[in-house]
Order: structure tokens, then sequence, then C-alpha cells
């Protein structure tokens, strides 16, 4: 190969490594590709790199027989839903759910969000569903998708640093104490992409369920996303941030709420990471919150 050739080689891998990442494709799992989207099909275990490269180097290479991954008739078994049939459908299920683990199921069943068929796992929830306090972020990231669990990766460390300031840990035992953590989405955007509208739509029943069935007293709001959607406003979380608010279900087909809940928004902790100086604003809302556990008798 010629010092040119191998640039342009370079320079072509490098391309496909980029847009893979822009893909959401940051992790090699595996040396065979595997098509989320074909539901309830197995993979096609026997097709790996190096056997694809062997038939292509072959020298009366017959031609490949490929499977379409999602057949004809699945396609047509199963259309892909609309938004407004995805929105409707969710309601539906949110309402149905009397517990949190037949949330978690009906969750988990759903084929209104694109997002569950790049996802490797949904993303329900951590900590302790008697806590007086609920954290809700956007969606999850990569560490969390691949553990199953709400902020697990760096900005979930800082979180938890965050809350350990006012004595409130996921893992303490006892429910004053804890902290119960879930996402407005329960699966990962590729690409770590915010949430789309449409997608925060058909989310709000499931996560306004969640609120009702796990019955916080306090809910905290972690960046513009959740707060946007929990609280049904299109203000900015800078504005909205070290101020309480009530919160009331936005979902006309869920059950009115039997005890209040008011909500404090603050800033994310990757927006804390990215920005350090911000750490003491935060500090500020956790005081606020800490002096709201004392007053409700919670501490
Ligand atoms: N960011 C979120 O909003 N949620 C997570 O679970 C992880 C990162």
């Amino acid at each position: 190969m010629t010092s040119n050739s191998l640039n342009i080689k370079n320079c072509v891998e490098k391309d496909v490594l980029e847009w893979f990442l822009d893909n959401g494709i940051d992790e090699a799992v595996s040396t065979s590709p595997v098509d989320k989207t074909a539901v309830g099909k197995p993979p096609i275990s026997n097709v790996t790199i190096d056997n694809v490269k062997q038939q292509s180097q072959a020298a009366t290479p017959a031609p490949a027989q490929v499977q379409p991954a999602v057949s004809a008739e699945d396609m047509a078994a199963e259309p892909l839903m609309g938004t407004a049939q995805a929105l409707i459908e969710a309601k539906q299920r949110a309402a149905d759910a009397k517990t949190l683990e037949e949330l978690r199921a009906t969750i988990q069943s759903f084929e209104g969000l694109a997002v569950k068929k790049t996802a490797m796992n949904m993303v329900f929830c951590d900590g302790n569903p008697d806590a007086d306090i609920m954290v809700i972020g956007e969606a999850p990231g990569a560490d969390e998708d691949r553990q199953g669990k709400p902020f697990v990766g760096a900005s979930g460390q800082l979180l938890d640093v965050v809350f350990s300031r006012i004595g409130l840990s996921r893992t303490a035992e006892d429910a004053k104490n804890g902290l119960y953590i879930s996402n407005i989405l329960n699966w990962r955007p590729p690409g770590n992409r915010t949430p789309t509208p449409d997608e925060m739509r058909i989310a709000q029943p499931f996560i306004e369920r969640h609120i009702q069935l796990a019955q916080p007293k306090i809910l905290v709001l972690v960046g513009n996303t959740p707060m946007k959607s929990i609280l049904n406003t299109k203000e900015g979380i800078k504005k909205m941030r070290g101020q309480w608010h009530n919160y009331e279900t936005v979902t006309a087909e869920l059950p009115k709420l039997d005890q209040k809940i008011i909500a404090m928004p603050t800033f994310h902790p990757a927006f804390l990471l990215r920005n350090p100086g911000e750490k003491k604003t935060v500090w500020q809302d956790m005081i606020m919150i800490q002096e709201k556990r004392k007053d409700l008798g919670l501490l």
C-alpha cells in the first residue's frame, strides 16, 4: 500500500468512527452486529467480521443470503405507532398500573417509543421507593443504559455527593434519609441527545404515574428537561430553580393527587461538571430542601 492510500484509509476510518460516535455507537460490545429492531428474532449469531471478510475474499463468492431483520409480514403485523396513538396507549397503560412493579412491566412492554429499540436496557429507578424525596432526571446515558440504573455515570456520582451533604443517599436503609431516583425517559436516546418534544409527551404519563405510585413529599427536578415536563412550563431552569413549586398532575387521564407534592428544580449535575462555579448555586437549593424537610417534620 502506498503512503497516499494509507492516508486515505486512515481518514476514512476516522470518518467512520466519528459517524459511529455521532450516532451513539460509543462502545464495541461484540464483533457481530445485533439489529435490535428485529423484535423477538434471535440475532444471526454465525455472522462475524471475520467470516464476512472470508466470504468477500472467496474466489467465486456465492450471493449473500441476506435475511431481513424484520420481515414484511412482521412490519404488517406490528405497524410503527404514530405519536398520537402512542400517547393514547401511554396514558391508558399508565392509568392501569396499580403498583410500581406493574408500571415497570407496562413500560417495558410498551412499543410506542423508538428509543426502546436502540437502548440496551430499560432504566426504571434506583433507591428507596418509600423515600420522602424523589429525584427526576432527563434520560439515561451510556453507563445507565449498560447497568439499567439511573445516574450511575460521572454525573450520577456528583449527584450522590451533592445529596450526601444533606444526609440523603439512594442506599440509605431508612426511608427518612433515602432517595428515590428516576428519569423522564426510561430509555437512552441514541448519542445521548436530548429527548424530543414528542418523546417527552409520550413519556409524561409514565413518569407522572410513577410519582403518584411512589408518593414522595418532595420532588427534585434536575435540569431543564424534567422541570419543563413535570411543571408544565416553558420557563428556563435559571428562573425556576431556588424556588418551591406546587406539583399538579398534568395528564388528565390519571387520578388526582391525594397529597400535596412540592418541587424544587435545580441544575443538572452534568451542567455542574461543565460549570463547577455553579456548585454554590446548587448548594443554596440543597439548603432550601433541608429547611423544608425540617418544616415538614421529615428530619
Ligand atoms: N442524566 C440523567 O438525566 N439521568 C441519568 O440517569 C443519567 C444522566
